[in-house]
Protein backbone atom coordinates (compact mmCIF):
# COMPACT_ATOMS: atom_id res chain seq x y z
CA UNK A 1 0.00 0.00 0.00
CA UNK A 2 1.89 3.56 -1.01
CA UNK A 3 1.33 6.28 0.88
CA UNK A 4 1.23 10.12 -0.85
CA UNK A 5 2.11 12.87 0.79
CA UNK A 6 2.16 15.24 -2.15
CA UNK A 7 0.03 16.89 -4.55
CA UNK A 8 1.87 16.27 -7.26
CA UNK A 9 2.70 12.54 -6.74
CA UNK A 10 -0.53 11.74 -5.95
CA UNK A 11 -1.63 13.59 -9.67
CA UNK A 12 1.35 11.43 -10.90
CA UNK A 13 0.07 8.19 -9.41
CA UNK A 14 -3.72 8.50 -11.00
CA UNK A 15 -2.52 9.54 -14.26
CA UNK A 16 -0.35 6.80 -14.38
CA UNK A 17 -3.41 4.20 -13.37
CA UNK A 18 -5.56 5.88 -15.61
CA UNK A 19 -3.20 4.84 -18.26
CA UNK A 20 -2.80 1.65 -17.51
CA UNK A 21 -6.33 1.52 -18.15
CA UNK A 22 -6.89 0.78 -14.51
CA UNK A 23 -10.21 2.39 -12.75
CA UNK A 24 -9.65 4.25 -9.69
CA UNK A 25 -12.50 4.11 -6.82
CA UNK A 26 -12.18 6.43 -4.00
CA UNK A 27 -12.94 7.38 -0.58
CA UNK A 28 -12.52 10.89 0.99
CA UNK A 29 -11.99 10.80 5.11
CA UNK A 30 -10.52 12.40 8.07
CA UNK A 31 -9.17 9.50 9.40
CA UNK A 32 -10.40 7.98 12.55
CA UNK A 33 -11.46 5.32 10.32
CA UNK A 34 -14.65 2.82 11.70
CA UNK A 35 -17.04 0.32 10.10
CA UNK A 36 -18.81 3.30 7.96
CA UNK A 37 -15.64 4.07 6.43
CA UNK A 38 -14.71 0.12 6.12
CA UNK A 39 -18.08 0.14 4.47
CA UNK A 40 -17.19 2.43 1.90
CA UNK A 41 -14.06 1.22 0.68
CA UNK A 42 -15.25 -2.64 0.55
CA UNK A 43 -17.68 -0.83 -2.13
CA UNK A 44 -14.73 0.85 -3.76
CA UNK A 45 -13.29 -1.84 -3.91
CA UNK A 46 -15.83 -3.89 -5.25
CA UNK A 47 -16.37 -1.51 -8.33
CA UNK A 48 -12.88 -0.59 -9.38
CA UNK A 49 -9.60 -1.77 -9.92
CA UNK A 50 -7.66 0.38 -7.35
CA UNK A 51 -8.75 2.03 -4.35
CA UNK A 52 -7.39 5.71 -2.88
CA UNK A 53 -8.42 6.51 0.86
CA UNK A 54 -7.32 9.91 1.62
CA UNK A 55 -7.22 10.95 4.92
CA UNK A 56 -6.13 14.55 5.94
CA UNK A 57 -8.21 16.66 8.90
CA UNK A 58 -9.37 19.56 6.93
CA UNK A 59 -8.73 22.85 9.01
CA UNK A 60 -10.98 25.26 6.70
CA UNK A 61 -14.26 23.28 7.75
CA UNK A 62 -13.46 23.40 10.99
CA UNK A 63 -15.01 26.91 13.09
CA UNK A 64 -12.51 28.74 15.36
CA UNK A 65 -14.60 27.11 18.52
CA UNK A 66 -14.91 23.47 17.30
CA UNK A 67 -12.93 20.57 17.78
CA UNK A 68 -10.24 20.90 15.11
CA UNK A 69 -7.25 20.27 17.69
CA UNK A 70 -8.72 17.80 19.54
CA UNK A 71 -10.12 15.90 15.83
CA UNK A 72 -8.94 12.26 16.53
CA UNK A 73 -5.94 11.31 14.69
CA UNK A 74 -4.78 7.62 14.40
CA UNK A 75 -2.85 7.71 11.03
CA UNK A 76 -1.18 3.67 12.57
CA UNK A 77 -4.71 2.42 12.86
CA UNK A 78 -6.08 3.95 9.80
CA UNK A 79 -3.13 2.46 8.03
CA UNK A 80 -3.79 -1.15 9.51
CA UNK A 81 -7.39 -0.64 8.37
CA UNK A 82 -7.05 0.46 4.80
CA UNK A 83 -4.09 -2.80 4.37
CA UNK A 84 -6.41 -4.93 5.67
CA UNK A 85 -9.46 -4.18 3.17
CA UNK A 86 -6.69 -3.68 0.51
CA UNK A 87 -6.40 -0.26 -0.42
CA UNK A 88 -3.77 0.55 -2.95
CA UNK A 89 -3.10 3.95 -1.83
CA UNK A 90 -3.34 6.60 1.23
CA UNK A 91 -3.13 10.24 0.13
CA UNK A 92 -2.26 11.88 3.12
CA UNK A 93 -1.01 15.62 2.83
CA UNK A 94 0.46 18.00 5.14
CA UNK A 95 -1.94 20.84 5.97
CA UNK A 96 0.63 22.65 3.79
CA UNK A 97 0.45 20.54 0.93
CA UNK A 98 -3.44 21.13 0.05
CA UNK A 99 -3.37 25.21 1.69
CA UNK A 100 0.55 26.26 0.46
CA UNK A 101 0.82 29.97 1.49
CA UNK A 102 -0.68 31.95 -0.72
CA UNK A 103 -3.83 29.97 -1.22
CA UNK A 104 -7.13 32.10 -1.63
CA UNK A 105 -9.80 30.02 -3.49
CA UNK A 106 -13.17 29.23 -2.13
CA UNK A 107 -15.45 26.86 -3.49
CA UNK A 108 -19.26 27.43 -2.10
CA UNK A 109 -22.46 26.05 -2.75
CA UNK A 110 -24.63 28.74 -1.29
CA UNK A 111 -28.08 27.28 -1.50
CA UNK A 112 -27.60 23.67 -0.71
CA UNK A 113 -25.14 25.35 2.63
CA UNK A 114 -27.56 27.94 3.66
CA UNK A 115 -29.66 26.00 6.35
CA UNK A 116 -29.11 23.21 8.95
CA UNK A 117 -25.51 21.99 9.12
CA UNK A 118 -24.86 25.20 7.60
CA UNK A 119 -26.54 28.02 10.21
CA UNK A 120 -25.05 25.77 13.11
CA UNK A 121 -21.70 25.98 11.57
CA UNK A 122 -21.21 29.23 9.15
CA UNK A 123 -18.26 28.40 6.75
CA UNK A 124 -18.09 24.59 7.24
CA UNK A 125 -19.57 23.66 3.92
CA UNK A 126 -17.12 26.30 2.12
CA UNK A 127 -14.50 24.19 3.57
CA UNK A 128 -15.95 20.63 2.67
CA UNK A 129 -16.61 21.94 -0.96
CA UNK A 130 -13.23 23.34 -1.32
CA UNK A 131 -11.00 20.16 -0.39
CA UNK A 132 -13.54 17.91 -2.24
CA UNK A 133 -13.09 19.97 -4.77
CA UNK A 134 -9.28 19.70 -4.71
CA UNK A 135 -9.32 15.88 -3.64
CA UNK A 136 -11.59 14.90 -6.35
CA UNK A 137 -9.05 17.16 -9.20
CA UNK A 138 -5.75 15.49 -7.81
CA UNK A 139 -6.82 11.59 -7.09
CA UNK A 140 -9.56 11.64 -10.44
CA UNK A 141 -11.36 9.14 -9.70
CA UNK A 142 -13.93 6.59 -11.90
CA UNK A 143 -16.11 6.56 -8.34
CA UNK A 144 -15.98 8.79 -5.34
CA UNK A 145 -17.80 7.10 -2.52
CA UNK A 146 -19.25 9.67 0.63
CA UNK A 147 -21.57 8.91 3.62
CA UNK A 148 -25.35 9.30 3.90
CA UNK A 149 -24.80 10.20 7.65
CA UNK A 150 -23.92 13.63 6.29
CA UNK A 151 -26.88 13.53 4.24
CA UNK A 152 -26.63 17.64 3.41
CA UNK A 153 -22.57 17.06 2.77
CA UNK A 154 -23.57 14.28 0.23
CA UNK A 155 -26.60 16.41 -1.37
CA UNK A 156 -23.74 19.35 -1.92
CA UNK A 157 -20.78 16.94 -3.05
CA UNK A 158 -23.52 16.08 -6.04
CA UNK A 159 -24.07 19.86 -6.86
CA UNK A 160 -20.73 20.84 -7.05
CA UNK A 161 -19.43 17.97 -8.82
CA UNK A 162 -22.19 18.08 -11.28
CA UNK A 163 -21.62 22.02 -11.77
CA UNK A 164 -17.79 21.72 -11.87
CA UNK A 165 -17.45 18.74 -13.84
CA UNK A 166 -15.19 17.43 -11.30
CA UNK A 167 -14.10 14.08 -12.24
CA UNK A 168 -16.16 10.81 -12.00
CA UNK A 169 -19.23 9.62 -10.48
CA UNK A 170 -20.36 10.54 -6.61
CA UNK A 171 -22.30 7.41 -4.92
CA UNK A 172 -23.58 7.85 -1.69
CA UNK A 173 -23.36 4.87 0.84
CA UNK A 174 -26.41 4.09 3.14
CA UNK A 175 -25.40 4.99 6.88
CA UNK A 176 -23.97 1.97 9.01
CA UNK A 177 -25.43 1.97 12.38
CA UNK A 178 -24.63 0.42 15.96
CA UNK A 179 -26.67 -2.78 17.07
CA UNK A 180 -28.99 0.31 19.14
CA UNK A 181 -29.04 2.24 15.98
CA UNK A 182 -26.72 5.10 16.48
CA UNK A 183 -25.26 6.28 13.60
CA UNK A 184 -21.41 5.60 13.29
CA UNK A 185 -19.26 8.82 13.70
CA UNK A 186 -15.80 9.47 13.89
CA UNK A 187 -17.16 12.10 16.94
CA UNK A 188 -18.87 8.84 18.74
CA UNK A 189 -15.96 7.98 20.55
CA UNK A 190 -16.23 11.84 22.36
CA UNK A 191 -19.32 10.34 23.85
CA UNK A 192 -19.12 9.37 27.92
CA UNK A 193 -21.02 5.98 28.91
CA UNK A 194 -24.14 7.55 29.99
CA UNK A 195 -24.29 10.15 26.59
CA UNK A 196 -23.51 6.82 24.55
CA UNK A 197 -26.25 5.38 25.91
CA UNK A 198 -28.74 8.01 25.44
CA UNK A 199 -27.32 8.95 21.68
CA UNK A 200 -29.76 6.38 19.96
CA UNK A 201 -32.33 8.86 20.43
CA UNK A 202 -31.71 10.79 17.37
CA UNK A 203 -32.36 7.35 15.56
CA UNK A 204 -35.54 6.57 17.40
CA UNK A 205 -36.98 10.30 16.89
CA UNK A 206 -36.12 9.57 13.21
CA UNK A 207 -38.01 6.21 13.17
CA UNK A 208 -41.06 7.86 15.17
CA UNK A 209 -41.08 10.91 12.51
CA UNK A 210 -41.25 8.01 9.33
CA UNK A 211 -43.55 6.20 11.33
CA UNK A 212 -46.23 8.77 11.57
CA UNK A 213 -45.31 9.64 8.25
CA UNK A 214 -46.42 5.90 7.60
CA UNK A 215 -49.29 5.98 9.22
CA UNK A 216 -50.74 9.29 7.00
CA UNK A 217 -49.27 12.19 8.56
CA UNK A 218 -48.92 14.58 5.75
CA UNK A 219 -48.11 18.01 7.92
CA UNK A 220 -44.00 19.13 8.22
CA UNK A 221 -44.95 20.84 11.39
CA UNK A 222 -46.41 17.75 13.16
CA UNK A 223 -44.04 15.15 12.18
CA UNK A 224 -41.11 17.84 13.74
CA UNK A 225 -43.21 17.91 16.97
CA UNK A 226 -43.26 14.05 16.88
CA UNK A 227 -39.40 14.07 15.98
CA UNK A 228 -38.68 16.53 18.68
CA UNK A 229 -40.84 14.90 21.66
CA UNK A 230 -38.89 11.64 21.87
CA UNK A 231 -35.83 14.13 21.20
CA UNK A 232 -36.57 15.13 25.20
CA UNK A 233 -37.25 12.13 26.37
CA UNK A 234 -33.45 11.92 27.33
CA UNK A 235 -32.90 14.91 29.46
CA UNK A 236 -28.99 15.04 28.71
CA UNK A 237 -29.54 15.34 24.90
CA UNK A 238 -30.51 18.59 23.80
CA UNK A 239 -32.05 19.01 19.78
CA UNK A 240 -30.56 21.27 17.42
CA UNK A 241 -32.77 20.83 14.25
CA UNK A 242 -35.41 18.17 13.93
CA UNK A 243 -36.41 18.90 10.29
CA UNK A 244 -38.53 17.46 7.11
CA UNK A 245 -37.11 18.64 3.87
CA UNK A 246 -37.53 18.13 0.69
CA UNK A 247 -34.33 15.61 -0.36
CA UNK A 248 -33.44 17.45 -2.91
CA UNK A 249 -33.40 21.54 -1.82
CA UNK A 250 -33.10 20.44 1.64
CA UNK A 251 -35.79 23.34 2.47
CA UNK A 252 -38.56 22.78 5.17
CA UNK A 253 -41.40 20.74 3.62
CA UNK A 254 -44.54 21.87 4.60
CA UNK A 255 -46.62 19.38 3.23
CA UNK A 256 -45.38 15.90 2.12
CA UNK A 257 -46.25 14.73 -1.17
CA UNK A 258 -43.77 11.91 -2.17
CA UNK A 259 -40.55 11.81 -0.89
CA UNK A 260 -38.87 13.58 2.36
CA UNK A 261 -35.81 13.65 4.26
CA UNK A 262 -35.74 13.68 7.86
CA UNK A 263 -32.82 15.09 9.06
CA UNK A 264 -31.72 15.68 13.16
CA UNK A 265 -29.01 16.95 15.35
CA UNK A 266 -28.63 16.77 18.60
CA UNK A 267 -25.96 18.11 21.37
CA UNK A 268 -24.68 15.97 24.14
CA UNK A 269 -22.33 18.21 26.37
CA UNK A 270 -20.27 19.32 23.99
CA UNK A 271 -20.68 16.56 21.40
CA UNK A 272 -22.85 17.66 18.30
CA UNK A 273 -24.68 14.19 16.40
CA UNK A 274 -26.38 13.91 13.14
CA UNK A 275 -28.69 11.77 11.57
CA UNK A 276 -30.95 11.52 8.73
CA UNK A 277 -33.79 8.96 7.16
CA UNK A 278 -34.94 9.07 3.73
CA UNK A 279 -38.95 8.56 4.09
CA UNK A 280 -41.36 7.63 0.34
CA UNK A 281 -44.44 7.16 0.38
CA UNK A 282 -46.23 4.21 -1.73
CA UNK A 283 -49.26 5.70 -2.91
CA UNK A 284 -51.83 2.65 -3.22
CA UNK A 285 -52.97 1.98 -7.29
O1 LIG B 1 -16.97 13.64 5.61
C1 LIG B 1 -15.76 13.89 5.79
O2 LIG B 1 -15.00 13.11 6.38
C2 LIG B 1 -15.19 15.21 5.27
O3 LIG B 1 -16.12 16.24 5.36
C3 LIG B 1 -14.60 15.11 3.85
C4 LIG B 1 -15.67 14.78 2.82
C5 LIG B 1 -13.51 14.06 3.82
C6 LIG B 1 -13.99 16.46 3.45
O4 LIG B 1 -13.00 16.85 4.33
Amino acid sequence: MKIIRTTSAMADWSRRLHREGVTIGFVPTMGALHEGHRALIRAARLACDAVVVSIFVNPTQFGPTEDLAKYPRQLRLDRALCAKEGVDAIFAPPVDAMYPAGFQTIVSVPSLARLWEGEARPHHFQGVATVVTKLLSLVHPDISWFGQKDFQQAALVRQLAKDLNLPGIVRVHPTVREDDGLALSSRNVYLSAEQRDAAPVLYHALQAGAAAIRDGERRGAVVQRIMTRVIKTERSVTPEYLAVCDPSTLEPLPTIQRHAILLGAIRLGTVRLLDNMPVAIRHKS
